[in-house]
């Protein structure tokens, strides 16, 4: 039993505290942000996560977990200190590093006894460094610290799984006795640990989330050229995957990638890459050809529907992917710009995500349910693959429709079934283009 103090208590804060606590250790979590921690105490949760209520109250109830709003309090029996607090986008392509440094402070504010200050957040490299001398900075007396580097590759949707059954666990620091130390928290996990120094393991961060970015991209040109070429996207993914090199995962073409990490940390590896005089052409395309994704609903619907002024498009998902109430960068939100600059009515339903939408739209009419949405319409678009979706009564939906037109943007139906049901039905590069468009120019030439 160790006793872990966790600063920040949003999707990795929460859920890392949650899972040491289910593993026997003693944990508190501290967040700055009073109605929260009220809240927590209650058991209500600031996310939606399947799976993490019923670990925050029965480890709460064991006595195991605690919220408090006080560094003092939190920090008084800690031998590990989490940083997990969020580090946003701060406007200009960089990470706004805001609440990292008010962390570091407060922690050093709240030094009683030697601890090891572990990083979780996704944060650019070096700012172990910082941590380290704001720290230094700002304690108290003369009480040693180690600062370690811990990033977190949960998922949101199925953050408590990613946390429990990690594929590797990664631990830089300057002082590798300390990191050593960390990793007996994850001993039980019985996974991978990699050992190594602070930059490399904030890097290793950066690096994964921009790998799988880019081959999210890359699977979503790879569409955009089948579309032309009368190639079926989802055959190509699933032929590719089988070779071991390759792997079946993350090719999952679509509207491309949202969320609160893949945007925000491309464009923060973007940014350091040229502020040390590198010209990272690879991230770039990775972002603008996520950027395309989104136009792709408009040009479809502009393909069959002209103008779409007036018309009443539904979208079906409004969350960045399942599972999440989350709508940080997601494409329904880019969608719904696009539509409503074109002069369409759009009406929207999402199982849980329509209080986050709402705030951050105008002009949406928000749905009781699918069907609600549909109603109506001249078309319908899938933005977000819920598994209630893959289950619509939808013969129901097309005799409620004005036009039978189903724009499939995460490739979630079978494509010949909803033709023959009568739906004028698209998916993403689902075969079936204007070869022979293409094979008559290829005779000229
Ligand atoms: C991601 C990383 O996976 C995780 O390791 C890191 O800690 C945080 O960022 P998350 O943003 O929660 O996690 O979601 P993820 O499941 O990775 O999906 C990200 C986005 O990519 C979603 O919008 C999803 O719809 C999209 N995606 C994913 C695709 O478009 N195609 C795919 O094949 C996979």
């Amino acid at each position: 039993m160790k006793n872990i103090t966790v600063i920040g208590t949003s999707y990795v804060g929460l859920t890392t505290g949650a899972c040491f606590a289910d593993m026997g250790n003693q944990v508190v979590g501290i967040d700055v942000d009073e109605e929260k921690i009220a809240r927590l105490r209650q058991g209500i949760l600031p996310i939606h996560e399947p799976g993490l209520q019923e670990v925050v109250v029965r480890n709460a109830n064991a006595g195991r977990l605690r919220f408090t709003t006080s560094y003092e309090e939190g920090m008084r029996e800690a031998e590990f200190v989490f940083i997990a607090v969020g580090t946003p986008d701060d406007g200009k392509g960089g990470a706004d590093l805001s609440q990292v440094r008010t962390a570091a402070q407060s922690i050093a504010e709240a030094l009683t006894r030697p601890v090891i200050v572990i990083n979780k957040s996704t944060v650019p490299i070096g700012t172990g460094d910082l941590v380290t001398s704001i720290i230094d900075e700002h304690k108290q007396s003369d009480i040693s610290f180690s600062v370690v580097s811990n990033p977190e590759f949960l998922r949101e949707g199925s953050a408590l799984a990613d946390c429990m059954n990690p594929d590797r666990v990664v631990l830089g620091s300057t002082d590798r006795a300390a990191a050593e130390t960390v990793a007996t928290l994850y001993l039980s996990l019985k996974c991978p640990m990699i050992i190594t120094d602070l930059r490399t393991a904030e890097m290793i961060k950066y690096a994964s989330n921009a790998f799988l970015a880019a081959r999210i991209s890359f699977i979503n040109e790879i569409a955009a050229i089948c579309e032309q070429l009368g190639a079926d996207v989802k055959e190509v993914a699933l032929g590719m995957g089988f070779d071991k090199r390759i792997g079946p995962a993350f090719l999952e073409a679509g509207l491309g990638f949202g969320g609160s990490c893949f945007p925000k940390d491309v464009k923060a590896l973007m940014w350091m890459a040229q502020e040390a005089g590198q010209h990272p052409q690879l991230l770039q395309a990775v972002m603008d050809i996520n950027r395309d994704r989104r136009q792709w609903v408009i040009q479809r619907l502009r393909d069959r529907l002209g103008d779409l002024h007036s018309k009443r498009i539904a979208l079906l998902g409004l969350a960045f992917k399942p599972n999440t109430d989350d709508v940080r960068e997601a494409p329904s939100l880019e969608v719904i710009a696009h539509l409503q600059a074109a002069g369409a009515c759009v009406a929207a339903y999402d199982p849980v995500a329509m209080g986050n939408a709402a705030a951050v739209t105008e002009g949406v009419e928000f749905c009781s349910d699918a069907y609600a949405a549909a109603a109506g319409s001249d078309a319908v678009v899938l933005i977000t693959e819920w598994n209630e979706f893959k289950n619509l009564d939808l013969e129901r939906i097309k005799a409620s429709m004005h036009r039978p037109i189903l724009l499939d943007g995460r490739n979630l139906y079978e494509h010949d079934e909803l033709r023959r049901m009568g739906f004028d039905y698209l998916g993403v590069a689902r075969g079936g283009g204007p070869v022979e468009a293409v094979r008559e120019q290829q005779v000229i030439r």
